[in-house]
């Protein structure tokens, strides 16, 4: 049965070049059993190499992986990906290096 794909929208942002944060959307085909990880990792390496995670260990024990999935703090590792639009945002804007990665020495590793 081929996945269904849905709309993934990022928050992009480098301080570095970009003036102000936007959204960018993605369409992605969402397999069952996929982790947040797993979709930022598909757009990456098949939509948009110039997306910027970080997922080190890829099961849970890190804790640098925090993303918002639709405004809730989650670890992009474990959480499974819905079978729906939606949107992901970095942790914190304050701590934001670019895109998904944050500074963590200016973080607490809360997850709701
Ligand atoms: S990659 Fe280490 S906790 Fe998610």
């Amino acid at each position: 049965m081929a996945d269904k794909t849905y709309t993934v929208r990022c928050a992009r942002f480098d301080p570095e070049r970009d003036k102000a944060p936007r959204y960018d959307a993605y369409q992605v085909p969402i397999q069952e059993g996929w982790s947040i990880l797993n979709v930022l990792t598909y757009i990456f390496e098949e939509l948009d190499p110039t997306i910027a995670f970080y997922g080190p260990c890829r099961i849970g024990k890190c804790v640098a992986c925090h993303v918002k999935v639709d405004g809730k703090n989650r670890l992009a590792c474990t959480e499974l990906a819905p079978h729906r639009d939606f949107t992901l945002d970095p942790m914190t804007e304050r701590a934001q290096i670019r895109d998904f990665v944050i500074d963590r020495s200016q973080v607490s590793d809360a997850v709701e």
